[in-house]
Order: C-alpha cells, then sequence, then structure tokens
C-alpha cells in the first residue's frame, strides 16, 4: 500500500528486545530489575481497582507529580509524567524536530532515537564516542536545522558516563534543547538533574522501568522548567499514562527505602559480573547502568549468545556497524549470575 509517509515506508522500524512469552529464561537481556517491586506498588494497584476503571485518569499525574518535587527538590510543574521513559522521548522529539530538521545522538547508544527521527522525516546525525567512551565537542557543534540532541547517560551499551561539568558545558554550547536520558541513573554516581535549572535548554527524563522493577507498568518522568513543561504538555496524549500506573508509580518513588536498597544489592552483583566476565577474558567496561558491556578481543561473541540462549539464558547481541559487536548482559540476581557465568565459562 502506497499511501503511507514515504519516511514510514522506507524506515526500518524499531526492534525491541527479545520478550519470550513462554517457558523459563534467565532473563539477562532488557535490563530489567530481577528483584519484585516494593510492596506497596500492588496495594495501590489494587485500591484502584477496587474504586473501579470506569473514569479517565488524572491527565496530570498530580500526585506522582507532588511526591517526585518533593524527593528531587523542584516544584510539580518541573515534572511531565509519560507512559514509559519511551513516550516521553517521542513528546520531546515531536515538540522540537519536524521534517527535515536535524536530531544529534551518540553513537553507539539506544537505538531509538534514531527511530524518533525519521518518524518525523528528520535526519539522525550521529556523534562517535571515543574510544573511552568520552564525546568531543563535535557533539555541541552548530550546524543549519540541528534542533534536539540525546544523550543517555548512563549511556547503553556501555553504562559509561559523562561527568554533570561536562554535560553542562556540552549543553551550553549547543545551539539546541538536550535531553539527558538517565533511565538508569540511579544506579549511577551522579546524575544531572541539578542542571536543569542552570539551563532551560537540558530536561532529564527517567524511568521506573529498570531501577524500581516497573518495566510492566510502563511509567516515566521528566524533569525540566515549567515553561519547558508548559509547551510539552501541549503534545501528550490527554490521557497519556493510566489509573493503575499512576497509583503504582506513586507508590514506588515513595518508598525511597525499597530503591537504596535494591540499587545497592544491584551494584555489588554488578562488580562480581564485571569481574567474573573479565576473568573469562572479556573487555568488559566498568559500568554506571544495571548491566554491563562485553566485547571479547579474540573470540566471536555471537555463538556464545545462541549457545547461552539454547540453555535459557538470554543476553542481548549488539553488533553496532563501524563499532563492533559484544554481549550486553543486565545485572539480575547474584544466582542468575552466577549461572550465566558458570555457562560461559564452559564456552570460552
Ligand atoms: C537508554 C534508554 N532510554 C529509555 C529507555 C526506555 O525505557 P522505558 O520506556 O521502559 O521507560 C530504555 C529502555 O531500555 C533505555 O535503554
Amino acid at each position: 500500500m502506497s499511501y503511507f509517509r514515504p519516511e514510514i515506508e522506507q524506515m526500518k522500524g524499531y526492534v525491541p528486545g527479545e520478550q519470550p512469552q513462554g517457558g523459563k529464561f534467565i532473563k539477562l537481556n532488557t535490563n530489567e530489575n530481577p528483584y519484585p517491586a516494593s510492596a506497596a506498588v500492588r496495594r495501590a494497584i489494587e485500591a484502584v481497582l477496587d474504586r473501579g476503571l470506569a473514569r479517565y485518569p488524572d491527565p496530570m499525574c498530580e500526585g506522582f507529580r507532588r511526591r517526585a518535587a518533593e524527593i528531587f527538590g523542584v516544584e510539580p510543574n518541573w515534572i511531565l509524567c509519560g507512559n514509559g521513559s519511551d513516550d516521553l522521548l517521542t513528546i520531546v522529539t515531536r515538540a522540537f524536530v519536524g521534517q527535515g530538521d536535524c536530531l544529534r545522538l551518540p553513537y553507539p547508544s539506544y537505538i531509538l532515537y534514531k527511530t524518533l527521527a525519521q518518524l518525523q522525516g528528520a535526519e539522525a546525525e550521529e556523534t562517535h564516542f571515543e574510544a573511552d567512551w568520552s564525546l568531543t565537542d563535535k557533539f555541541a557543534a552548530a550546524r543549519p536545522k540541528l534542533k534536539l540532541a540525546f544523550l543517555p547517560n548512563p549511556n547503553s551499551p556501555s553504562g559509561t558516563v559523562l561527568s554533570p561539568a561536562r554535560v553542562l558545558e556540552l549543553a551550553n554550547r549547543l545551539p539546541c534543547p538536550l535531553l539527558v536520558d538517565e533511565a538508569y541513573g540511579d544506579f549511577a554516581e551522579q546524575n544531572c538533574l541539578s542542571l536543569v535549572r542552570e539551563n532551560e535548554k537540558i530536561m532529564v527524563s527517567r524511568t521506573l522501568s529498570k531501577s524500581y522493577a516497573l518495566a510492566g507498568l510502563r511509567f516515566g518522568f521528566l524533569i525540566a522548567q515549567p515553561q519547558v513543561i508548559e509547551n510539552l504538555i501541549k503534545v501528550k496524549d490527554s490521557y497519556n499514562c493510566d489509573a493503575l500506573s499512576i497509583a503504582g508509580a506513586t507508590a514506588a518513588i515513595d518508598d525511597q527505602a525499597w530503591l537504596a536498597e535494591t540499587r545497592n544489592k544491584i551494584v555489588a552483583t554488578r562488580s562480581r559480573l564485571v569481574d567474573g566476565m573479565r576473568k573469562l577474558g572479556f573487555a568488559t567496561v566498568d559500568s554506571q547502568a544495571n548491566f554491563v558491556w562485553n566485547p571479547h578481543p579474540t573470540i566471536a561473541v555471537k555463538p556464545l549468545y545462541e549457545r547461552l540462549k539454547a540453555e535459557r539464558v538470554l543476553v542481548r547481541y549488539m553488533n553496532y556497524a563501524g563499532w563492533g559487536d559484544g554481549l550486553r548482559i543486565s545485572v539480575g540476581s547474584d544466582d542468575q549470575i552466577d549461572a550465566c557465568l558458570g555457562l560461559l565459562k564452559t564456552m570460552v
């Protein structure tokens, strides 16, 4: 059928990580949290179910905004909620990038950014990371039609970070807004939330999918100055978050003790995973996220991914043209990581 816009017909479309629906896998491929969410989440969702779902949800998720504002030391009108942080990335792209414009992103990074540019009929311009996963000033260089830059920090697949000072420097140079995607920010030592006050061009997105163990609920939020949020609200769907996810997310963010405890467990397991992979000869990159990037200097890693899958351990094989390939392994529980390392030991 040729009624589609040409950019839709020509694009490949984003392919999410495998989500096997049957059978039992140790699932280490999409950076989910191995622990159950705070018990408060279930209670909050059940309370909504008891009241029924006949009414539309709160379009602005005010309860969540109020609680998150207290936690992050901003006013509620600095926060915009989304149906997962992917929804916020879509809203921001639609708000700033039009047909024929340019969206800048680092490479290799989150593949969805390119798809979002393609959907707008815009150019996705990739700036390569340096070998040490830093970015030169090229990332901030002016060029015609540059309307938005995305920076995942920590980055995926590397798990590496740019310091907040460096991010501010890049944002100050850039001639367009910068969205700092902190989907993995809770696992890092530093974050860029305080930069939002320093420069109205900086927006920070967060998700409850990873650190709060709620990937299935779909809830994320964005922090930016109120005049920015006001315009983004015009772009979002009226009811972009449903009543169950608003209630679950509000309960989750309220339980900061759960977050701290779970984060500490994941960070401890991450060290064990990094050590284990290096002992097996992988050139594993130090990570500030809940996954670890593992290229190998000599062995082909795709067959390892396939053999692990045959043993029902799912990791992510990534091959970035012009950069190289590797296994991205999510930080599961200690038992899951031991099982994965044990199998790999028999394969390399
Ligand atoms: C860098 C990055 N940003 C955003 C997301 C989207 O997360 P969600 O839509 O579940 O909030 C992901 C998910 O894998 C990610 O890796």
